[in-house]
């Protein structure tokens, strides 16, 4: 039984005709541990039992059972509850202790299927921050819903297909230097095609011929395939390297390619539907009754778009993994368009539409300037993370310089970094990128987190690492009871952060965790031999363990040594 259930039932032997849900409605939590640590307000009850409050409180406490409390008391107008903090302290690090990895486990999912629609950069362009976002908070997300036993499926939906490809092609066949496209393939590739973009006002022809080129590539054109495939594999190259340094793992890379044969059916259900209106030869699906403006799944020459790749996508998605949810990670820039998408399978009779989920996220700027592709002004995101590696390993050369795997931590911490600075943030925030800010080991940083939890396991190392199983895990003080009480909001932290799909949650906890440790820590002679030596020692074990669990749920390593 949690706390909360436990004051709720003790009180509900007062108030036999509330439900014990009802009651839990009305506890409140003191804003001082002066009066306890949840309290019971009684003036809702003051009209109905014609007395004052402060009467009433002081009536209910009597028919109170007080066992398992430290004490009961009426404080004017609130019944104010003590909880017996030695015994609920030691339930709680027992918990922990006995499957470390299981604690916090909840079931809301019923092993139902998610799809995750995630990072999904574009091919022949380098991953940006946005694609960074994305590929961290879709990863949490997913862990996550994993945690609460949903079947996460993480989608990255390349951007293999489109009008941007032609132009690539036609600057490739104007400028292209095979050479150069092997030693750098995205670099060189991007500069392709910001040349032609750039120059396009100048040379009204450019549009044209890339047009021209992508027409031939959905016409199976055997250059334009060839062309199309290589940059395909060059560039997931490179993306693959940015996976493996941020962990992450995918189970489809089915791109915006992959549904080019899937269209057709879409048009095709659009038009027996009597869906599919021609606007100056373009074809279109009518939103009004949504307040949205048209969607428009086919150009006038013919050829499909996002949209109509989406459209596919979504159907094939729901065919093949049934899903309860599906979620799209990607920009708040793009929330109308899914808006749109959603709209137009509700239009479709897709019913199952309700369950997609468009997850937006805030602008990423590095210090200070915008991050956009097409005109080149990017800031790569390999570099930003090798970066973030270097000074990591500096702060790691002052603190401790004989630390043995100082690369492999280094790399855990700058990344750790990265990702942690993205996730404390409330998603739909736009984030001001500050490296050097992100990376120290001091302030709301992963680094910091991570710093608390080696902190604790060096301590558990210098005291031998004892056996804490049959311990009396009994602590009575406060600073110790600050922590438990944070141990014993961890599942509820995470049932929040699934419902509202928001890993902030999960950072932000975990930072005052580590915060309430490090008080502690700096307090408290942990070490020294008395009879609560095991205690403290298990409950630095226990925070140990969550902080690397919660840090697991945010895709962040917690080293044992820093
Ligand atoms: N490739 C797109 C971009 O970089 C994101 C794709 C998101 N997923 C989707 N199914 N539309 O903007």
């Amino acid at each position: 039984m949690d706390e909360k259930t436990q004051v709720a039932t003790a009180l509900q032997t007062a108030l036999p005709d509330m439900s014990i849900e009802d009651i839990k409605n009305k506890l409140e939590r003191p804003k001082t541990s002066k009066n306890g640590d949840y309290a019971f307000p009684t003036f809702f009850l003051a009209k109905e039992l014609h007395k004052a409050p402060q009467m009433i409180a002081g009536e209910l406490v009597e028919k109170i059972d007080q066992t398992g409390f430290e004490k009961v008391v009426a404080a004017g107008p609130y019944i104010n509850f003590f909880l017996d903090k030695a015994n609920v302290g030691a339930g709680i690090l027992k918990e922990i202790l006995a499957d470390p990895e299981h604690y916090g486990d909840l079931d809301l999912g019923h092993q139902a299927n998610v799809t995750i629609d995630m990072s999904s950069p574009n091919i022949a362009k380098p991953m940006s921050m946005g694609h960074l976002r994305s590929t961290v908070i879709g990863n949490a997300i997913a862990n996550i819903m994993k945690k609460v036993n949903y079947n996460p499926i993480k989608i990255d939906h390349l951007g293999d297909w489109g009008t941007q490809f032609g132009k690539l092609m036609a600057a490739y066949e104007m400028w292209g230097d095979e050479e150069a496209v092997k030693a750098d393939p995205i670099n060189t590739l991007q500069k392709y095609y910001v040349k032609i973009n750039t120059e396009a006002d100048e040379h009204p022809e450019y549009a044209e011929a890339g047009r021209e080129w992508f027409r031939k590539l959905e016409d199976g054109d055997e250059e334009a395939v060839r062309l199309w495939k290589w940059f395909r594999a060059e560039s997931l190259k490179r993306f693959m390297k940015v996976y493996d340094m941020l962990d992450v793992q995918f189970d489809s890379y089915n791109g915006e390619a992959f549904y080019n044969d899937k269209m057709d059916e879409i048009l095709q259900l659009l038009n027996d539907k009597h869906l599919l209106q021609k606007s100056r030869g373009a074809g279109i699906v009518d939103l009004s009754k949504y307040d949205l403006n048209p969607a428009m799944v086919q150009k006038s020459d013919g050829s499909t778009l996002y949209m109509t790749r989406d459209l596919a996508t979504a159907l094939f998605r729901k065919r093949m993994y049934g899903f309860e949810q599906s979620l799209y990670v990607v920009g708040a820039e793009q929330s109308y368009y899914f808006q749109q998408l959603k709209a137009t399978l509700a239009t479709m009779g897709f019913t199952w539409s309700k369950q997609i989920h468009h997850i937006p996220f805030g602008l990423m700027t590095l210090n200070g300037k915008k991050m956009s592709t097409r005109k080149g002004n990017v800031v790569q995101l390999e570099e930003v993370l090798d970066e973030s590696i270097k000074l990591a390993r500096q702060q790691i050369a002052e603190k401790n310089p004989n630390l043995a795997n100082a690369d492999q931590v280094a790399q855990e911490v700058g990344v750790g970094a990265i990702v942690f600075h993205d996730l404390k943030n409330e998603r739909t925030n736009s984030i001001n990128f500050k490296l050097e800010d992100a990376v120290k080991f001091e302030g709301e940083t992963g680094p910091y987190v991570q710093y608390a939890h080696a902190r604790a396991e060096s301590l558990l190392r210098k005291a031998g690492n004892p056996d804490l199983a049959g311990a009396d895990l009994k602590l009575n003080d406060e600073e110790s009871w600050n922590i438990i009480k944070l141990l014993g909001q961890y599942q509820e932290t995470i049932k929040r952060a699934a419902v509202k799909y928001d890993p902030s949650l999960i950072g932000k906890y975990a930072l005052s965790l580590a915060k309430a440790f490090n008080q502690y820590y700096a307090h408290t002679r942990i070490l020294v031999d008395d009879d609560q030596k095991l205690a403290r020692l298990a409950l630095v074990q226990a925070v140990s363990d969550v902080l690397k669990s919660a840090l697991a749920l945010l895709g962040v390593k917690a080293p044992d040594e820093m």
